[in-house]
């Protein structure tokens, strides 16, 4: 999705503009701007495609001189990602300049107003109308937080913006609803706004979250806070934990290669903080044994990766706990009604926590009374702060758009808390706790152990990188992999690819597999191992060549599969966090020969900010 940096201080804004932008790359856009004002007029440069084609342009920033200014990457949502459309965008004489993230969904109707009023568009996007709005109310008023406020209450929709008017060039404004914004406080008269904590990591850790409808005014010496009726605003300062070097490749050709390999400690930081003498406490949580059993239903609701872990969730909660779970997509639960009990628990999986619809259902879901959990990766993000309740996942900084190691780190929160509830319904007890502990602590070596046997996966991928059709399938927590597994390859490899359960294959499905078609079959579950190898048995009969991921001594598998993926032994429960890995490793190897952008695929967001 969109990014924004913004800068007033002392050095040279635009290389602080440009270098902050490319560490938002991994959001995924198609343009990108800057506006900085010179002296004397704000300029602005807009390019399409990569950020370097701007940085080239405007020789790494040097042609642009000025110490404040705004930038944006974008991410097209209303018009094509062009030049014209890129931002920052602009009144008639460019003397208020703004980049935004987000969508104004009245902005057909503002701009229809403000052309009646002789305004003239020259962009098909809904960002310009903040901008020729605040010329139009600052024509009146000649007040910048005055006509940001009137703007702020003509305008509906998610947005953050970053404002710039060129009558008061000491001064930065943002402003923020339902998108983020994060105002950063750098050292020696240098501040920063971004939308993305990394953006800011180069120059400081010392952040201020704004809240909705909380306006930031930023000097180079000085940052204040107001809301929408000009009143100020105290807020607390905040501390980012993580180092810039989480987010730097490291040596690794891709992100999502290091992220891979960063699932040993990701899983580590979050399972080990809520061990305690040999037990599952989750502090944060808060609830006692009698609020658990009270519970009447949980319902899981996320959005793509985050709500395959949500699939998982539910087979282990019911396997475990044996308490009913739904899980829902965000985007369907939010306008689907649906039925809350007033004693239910709804848990919100986002590793962004700014996932649009998972925020939304998340807000739908406070407002009926209901108790919701946060499970995120991003400390201070909207759900984060928004949940009652908040299980960080400690996967530290996720930059490729295919997820890896917070869909790991969803999966170990998950399994801890199914533990507690289990404990707490008397569905587990303290041996079967346990021993699960010590097959969750086992996790972190045994995924060591398959990311370091890649190779056979890296060889096998080979046949395959001009394959139209890949296909999935399992069943029981195996399909919750299957979908995972499809989804990794599908987004990052552009191949077509479907998870299937296993055993509705015959109910359609088995029509699509011809000769030579690729079956990647998880059998993880010990109780339905001879179920899914009477379907491998049914694909293959048609042509198909069958890759398993199964449990070592699983052997006889080879009897009907072409290629065996061993996962080591660990809880029925767990297997997921084994068998993902592989399938992870597939859809890397896959994107890399075929020559994809791994880290950065073809039309995907890495924040889905945007319905
Ligand atoms: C796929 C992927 C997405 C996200 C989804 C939810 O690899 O990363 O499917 O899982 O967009 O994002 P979050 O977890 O940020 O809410």
């Amino acid at each position: 999705m969109c990014g924004i940096v913004d800068y007033i201080g002392k050095k040279q804004a635009a290389p602080i503009l440009l270098e902050g932008l490319s560490k938002l790359e991994y959001r995924g856009y198609d343009s990108a701007g800057i506006a900085v004002f010179d002296g004397e007029e704000i300029r602005v440069e807009k390019a399409t495609g990569r950020l370097k084609v701007l940085s080239e342009l405007t020789h790494d920033g040097e042609t642009m001189p000025g110490s404040v200014g705004i930038g944006h990457t974008r991410w097209a949502t209303h018009g094509e990602p062009n030049q014209v459309n890129a931002h920052p965008h602009y009144n008639k004489n460019k003397s208020i300049v703004v980049v935004h993230n987000g969508i104004i969904e009245n902005y057909l109707s503002l701009r229809q107003r403000l052309i009646q009023k002789g305004y003239e568009f020259s962009t098909e996007t809904d960002t310009e109308v903040v901008a020729q709005y605040l010329d139009y109310y600052y024509q009146k008023n000649h007040d910048p937080l005055t006509s940001i406020i009137k703007v702020l209450h003509r305008v509906e929709g998610a947005y953050a913006l970053g404002i710039l008017f060129k009558d008061h060039p000491d001064t930065l404004y943002a402003v923020r609803k339902d998108a983020p914004l994060i105002v950063g406080k750098g050292k020696e008269g240098n501040n920063l706004i971004a939308s993305d904590a990394t953006a800011l990591l180069k120059h400081t850790r010392d952040v201020y979250y704004l809240e909705n409808n909380e306006i930031a005014v930023l000097t180079a010496d000085s940052i204040g806070f107001f809301n929408v009726d000009g009143d100020p605003v105290e807020k607390e300062e905040s501390r980012i934990d993580w180092d810039e070097s989480a987010a730097e490749k490291g040596g690794y050709e891709h992100f999502m290669l290091k992220e891979m390999y960063e699932q040993p400690k990701t899983i580590r930081d979050t399972l080990n903080p809520r061990i305690k003498d040999g037990n599952v406490v989750i502090e944060e949580l808060g609830m006692t044994d009698e609020e658990i059993r009270n519970v009447g239903r949980i319902h899981i609701v996320a959005c793509g990766s985050a709500y395959h872990t949500g699939v998982t969730g539910k087979y282990v909660f019911e396997g475990m706990c044996r308490i009913p779970v739904e899980v829902d997509l965000a985007s369907e639960f939010r306008y689907r009604d649906p039925i809350l009990g007033e004693k239910d628990l709804v848990i919100v999986i986002s590793q962004s926590g700014e996932t649009a619809d998972s925020l939304e259902a998340l807000r739908i879901t406070k407002a009926a009374g209901i108790m919701t959990l946060g499970i995120v990766n991003v400390v201070g993000s909207s759900i984060a702060r928004e949940a009652d309740k908040v299980m960080y996942t400690w996967a530290g900084p996720e930059i490729a758009v295919a997820t890896t190691k917070a869909y790991s780190a969803q999966l170990i929160a998950l399994y801890l808390l199914a533990i507690r509830f289990g404990q707490a319904l008397g569905t587990v007890d303290a041996k079967a706790t346990a021993s699960m502990i010590s097959e969750l602590k086992r996790l972190p070596d045994q995924i060591e152990l398959l990311l370091n046997n890649k190779e056979k996966i890296q060889n096998f991928v080979n046949h395959y990188l001009a394959a139209q059709h890949i296909f999935f399938i399992g069943r029981g927590i195996d399909y919750a992999i299957a979908m995972e597994g499809s989804l990794k390859l599908k987004e990052i490899s552009y191949i077509h690819s479907e998870a299937y359960a296993a055993g509705e294959l015959k109910h359609g499905t088995i029509s699509l597999i011809e000769e030579g078609t690729l079956v990647n079959a998880i059998v993880t579950q010990d109780a339905l191992f001879a179920k899914t190898v009477s379907n491998m048995v049914e694909v293959k009969s048609r042509g198909a060549f069958v890759m398993a991921v199964t449990n070592e001594g699983n052997t006889e598998i080879e009897n009907t599969a072409d290629l065996v993926i061993y996962i080591p032994q660990t809880n029925r429960f767990f297997t997921d966090s084994l068998a993902i890995i592989p399938l992870q490793l597939f859809a890397y190897y896959v994107s890399v020969g075929r020559g994809c952008d791994v880290d950065k695929p073809r039309n995907l967001a890495k924040s889905v900010t945007v319905e």
